[in-house]
């Protein structure tokens, strides 16, 4: 091989070996095999060399023509390969690294409150039962012993719906939980034990009152059920809901069309402190009572066998009360702040106390 050739080629190499990414790359491959590239040329002049000698220049050429382009190509595969390792080195993920926190959403405080509440009753035997927000005024107030131009009807600010009235009965939006009694004895044969959590509505707003709260019910009908019943049971209840396991109780004589006797229930707790248990002062938490015989009747059971008792609280009120939640309103508004607040971690277990 002639000396011009020899240089050829180890100038290519040395050229490809400075090369250190595709575009000094195809810089030199153009310079060697390009149109105007200095083989190209040598193969362009061969023309004109003298016949002689062409045979023997022709199979030269031809030679490093073969090793320039395996050098080329050879050259191409490492870059190519080292651009690959660099590409994996840089994307490298360490799978070792915790995962970033992730922000989840939190259980409302009303939430919260229900699943603690069905989970203590729950272990008390009661199920949850439920009923539509639009009610008849039947199971909202007549089979609950509340008759026609009764007080209590107005006393609960009831809103009517009067595109909805049908059969003579007049729809209402349920002013308590307690129509869902009605319905769960009419629909079940006793024993019962149910609680119903629930949306309630009244015409009434302002800062401790707003046109829809929410509110669970409770009913329980058996054979031999007597006072004493309901007092243990909302007793155990209380002080497992508010975590304190000597939380004062008393009941009080009170008047529900729908119990006889009916009791109002307070707990002990500090006015000048708000802090629920000692403090010597009482708290109003909910009405309960034993089932009128009258609203057994209406609902097709009979109170010589069967007796029951029932009760009705306000979630919002216990909720505020437990948490120290000062206002009603932010309930509803979905602040994100206020949520962040007193919202309730889904992932932690709902939290029950001794006794349970
Ligand atoms: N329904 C009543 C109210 O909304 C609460 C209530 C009182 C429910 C006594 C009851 C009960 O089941 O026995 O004010």
């Amino acid at each position: 091989m002639t000396d011009d050739l020899s240089a050829l080629i180890s100038e290519t190499e040395a050229a490809l070996a400075a090369s250190t990414d595709l575009r000094t790359w195809d810089a030199v491959r153009v310079a060697v095999m390009g149109k105007n590239g200095s083989l190209t040329n040598k193969l362009k002049e061969l023309g004109k060399v003298a016949p002689e000698e062409r045979r023997t220049r022709g199979a030269a050429l031809n030679v490093v023509k073969d090793a320039i382009t395996a050098a080329i190509e050879a050259r191409r595969a490492a870059l190519d390969a080292a651009a690959l390792d660099a590409r994996l080195a840089a994307e490298r993920m360490d799978v070792t690294l915790p995962p970033r926190p992730v922000v989840n959403g939190l259980i409302h405080p009303i939430s919260r409150t229900m699943e603690e509440m069905a989970a203590i009753f729950g272990a008390m035997g009661f199920a949850i039962a439920e009923g539509p927000d639009v009610e008849d005024d039947w199971r909202n107030f007549g089979a609950l012993n509340i008759p026609a131009h009764h007080s209590a009807r107005e006393d609960m600010d009831t809103f009517y719906v009067p595109a909805l009235e049908a059969g003579g009965r007049r729809r209402v939006m349920r002013t308590h939980t307690s129509p869902v009694q009605v319905r769960t004895m009419i629909a079940q044969e006793p024993p019962i034990r149910v609680i119903v959590p629930g949306r309630t509505y009244r015409a009434d707003h302002d800062a401790t009152h707003s046109p829809m709260f929410h509110q669970v019910e409770g009913l329980a009908i058996d054979r031999g059920l007597t006072l004493g019943h309901l007092k243990g049971c909302l007793i155990d209840f209380l002080r497992i809901f508010f975590g304190i396991s000597n939380l004062p109780v008393r009941f009080r004589s009170s008047y529900f069309p729908f119990t006889e006797p009916s009791m109002e229930v307070d707990i002990g707790w500090n006015r000048k402190t708000g802090e629920l248990g000692g403090g010597g002062d009482w708290l109003e938490i909910l009405g309960s009572g034993m089932v009128h015989p009258k609203v057994l009747a209406n609902c097709g059971i009979d109170a010589r066998e069967w007796q029951g008792f029932a009760f009705g609280m306000g979630i919002e009120r216990v909720t505020m009360l437990k948490h120290g939640i000062p206002d009603l309103r932010p309930f509803y508004e979905s602040d994100i702040r206020w949520l962040r607040h007193y919202g309730f971690n889904p992932l932690a277990a709902a939290m029950l106390h001794e006794g349970v």
